[in-house]
C-alpha cells in the first residue's frame, strides 16, 4: 500500500510537463470565437484579423482592468499567416494584415505588460488552410521563440490522430529546446474523443499545459450547455487529470457577445470557475456592456477559478432539473475545505424556482457550519448551521455561484 502511494506521488511530480507554467488555469483573450477567419479588411476594417485588432485589444486589456484581474495572455488564433512559407521555410505573417510582422506585434503586447500567444497546427495545414507545422516542427518552435511568443496553441487539423501522441510530444521537446518558456496548448483530444476514442490523458499531462478535449464553442447557450453536458458526463475520467500545470480546456468564454443572456453568462462563468477551466475570453472588448464586463471581472469568481489547489469540480447532485457542482477550495479551516458551489438550472419554464440542497446530501460536513456568499449578487454574507441547507433561486438557463467557508470552532 505504501509503495503504491509512493508510486502515485512520484507519478505526479515526474510524469507531468515541468516548464513551470500554467500553475493556475491560463487567463486571457483569443480572437477565434468572435472574429473567426475574417480576412476581408475592406469590408470589415475594424474586425478583420489584423495587427490593429490585437493592438486595440491589448490596449483595452491593460486600460480597462482585464490585465489587473488576471487576463494576461493575448492569443492570435488561425488566419494570421501568409499562405506560403518564406524562402527560408519559416512561417510568415500575412504581409498586409500584419504588416509590421509578428515580432513587432509581440513587442507591442509585451509593452502593455501582457503575454503573447500564437496559433499553429500539427498537420499539413491549419484548419483554415494556412501552412501547417508537419515536417517543420523544430523550425516553427524556434520561429515562435524568436518572435517572443509565450503561449502556443497547436491545433490538429489535417493530421492523422494516431500520430498525435508522438507528434505533439516532439513539438513540445522542440519548444523546450528553444529555452523560451512557452505555455503549450494541445488540441489532440478534440480529434480523438468525438470519434469515441478516449484520449491518453497521462500522455497529455506529460506533454501539454492544457488541452482542448471536445467541440469548439459557438455563440449560443445550446453550445455552452452541450459542452457542460459532455464535461459532466466524463467528469470522473477527466477531473483527476486537472491540476497545477495541466488543465482540461472546455474552450473560450463567450460572455459579452450576441448569444448569451446575463444569466447564461453567469452560468458559464460559474461552471468554468468550478471546472478550473482556462478563462480565455473571445469577445469584442471595445463594445462590452457593463453587466457582462462585471461578470468577467468578478474577483471572487476568478479567485475560485484560480484557486491554488487546482481541483476540477464536479456535478454531485440534481434536484428538479437544477444541477449542483462543488469544488473544494482554500482556505482550509480546522481541517475542512472551503467549497465553491455552482448551481445551473436546466429548466426553461419561466420562473426562478427556489432550490434546496441539504449540506449532508452534498458532503459538506464542517461541524460548525459555513458562511455563505452569493458571488454574482451583492447580498450580505449569511451563515448555514451544520446539517442545514443551501437554498437559492436559480433562473431558467441561469447560474448561481456560491462560496462557502467553514466557521472555525470557538476558542474558549
Ligand atoms: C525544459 O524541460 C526541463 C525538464 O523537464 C525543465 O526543467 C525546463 O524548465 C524546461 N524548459 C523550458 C524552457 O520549457
Ligand atoms: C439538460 O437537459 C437536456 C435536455 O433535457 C439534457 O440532454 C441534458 O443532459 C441536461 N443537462 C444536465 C447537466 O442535466
Amino acid at each position: 500500500m505504501i509503495q503504491i502511494i509512493f508510486f502515485c506521488l512520484m507519478g505526479i511530480s515526474v510524469y507531468a510537463l515541468d516548464n513551470g507554467l500554467a500553475i493556475k488555469p491560463p487567463m486571457g483573450w483569443m480572437h477565434w470565437q468572435r472574429f473567426r477567419c475574417v480576412i476581408d479588411c475592406e469590408t470589415y476594417p475594424d474586425e478583420c484579423v489584423s495587427e490593429d485588432l490585437f493592438r486595440k485589444m491589448a490596449d483595452i486589456m491593460e486600460s480597462e482592468g482585464y490585465l489587473n484581474a488576471g487576463y494576461n495572455y493575448i492569443i492570435v488564433d488561425d488566419c494570421w499567416m501568409d499562405k506560403n512559407r518564406a524562402n527560408d521555410n519559416r512561417l510568415q505573417a500575412d504581409p498586409i494584415r500584419f504588416k509590421s510582422g509578428m515580432k513587432s506585434l509581440g513587442d507591442y503586447i509585451h509593452s502593455k505588460g501582457l503575454k503573447f500567444g500564437i496559433y499553429g497546427d500539427y498537420g499539413t495545414h491549419t484548419c483554415a488552410g494556412y501552412p501547417g507545422s508537419l515536417n517543420y516542427l523544430e523550425l516553427d518552435a524556434q520561429t515562435f521563440a524568436d518572435w517572443g511568443v509565450d503561449y502556443v496553441k497547436l491545433d490538429g487539423c489535417y493530421s492523422d490522430p494516431d500520430t498525435m501522441v508522438e507528434g505533439y510530444a516532439a513539438f513540445g521537446n522542440y519548444l523546450n529546446k528553444t529555452k523560451r518558456p512557452m505555455v503549450y496548448s494541445c488540441s489532440w483530444p478534440a480529434y480523438q474523443e468525438p470519434d469515441g476514442h478516449e484520449a491518453d490523458y497521462d500522455a497529455l499531462k506529460k506533454t501539454c499545459n492544457l488541452w482542448r478535449n471536445w467541440d469548439d464553442i459557438d455563440d449560443s447557450w445550446s453550445s455552452v450547455s452541450s459542452i457542460i453536458d459532455w464535461f459532466t458526463k466524463h467528469q470522473d475520467r477527466l477531473a483527476p487529470h486537472s491540476g497545477p500545470g495541466h488543465w482540461n480546456d472546455p474552450d473560450m468564454l463567450i460572455i459579452g457577445n450576441y448569444g448569451l443572456s446575463e444569466d447564461q453568462s453567469k452560468a458559464q462563468m460559474a461552471i468554468w470557475s468550478i471546472m478550473a477551466a482556462p478563462l480565455i475570453m473571445s469577445n469584442d472588448l471595445r463594445a462590452m456592456k457593463t453587466e457582462f464586463k462585471n461578470i468577467l471581472l468578478n474577483k471572487e469568481a476568478i479567485g475560485i477559478n484560480q484557486d491554488a489547489l487546482g481541483i476540477q469540480g464536479k456535478l454531485i447532485a440534481s434536484n428538479k432539473k437544477v444541477n449542483l457542482w462543488t469544488k473544494p477550495i482554500l482556505p482550509k479551516v480546522d481541517g475542512y475545505f472551503s467549497q465553491a458551489v455552482g448551481l445551473v438550472s436546466n429548466r426553461t419554464d419561466g420562473f426562478a424556482y427556489l432550490s434546496d440542497f441539504k449540506l449532508d446530501d452534498i458532503g459538506l460536513d464542517a461541524p460548525n457550519g459555513y458562511t455563505i456568499q452569493n458571488i454574482f449578487e451583492n447580498e450580505k454574507m449569511y451563515t448555514i448551521p451544520p446539517h442545514g441547507s443551501i437554498s437559492a433561486r436559480v433562473p431558467p438557463n441561469g447560474g448561481v455561484l456560491l462560496k462557502l467557508v467553514p466557521i472555525p470552532k470557538k476558542h474558549l
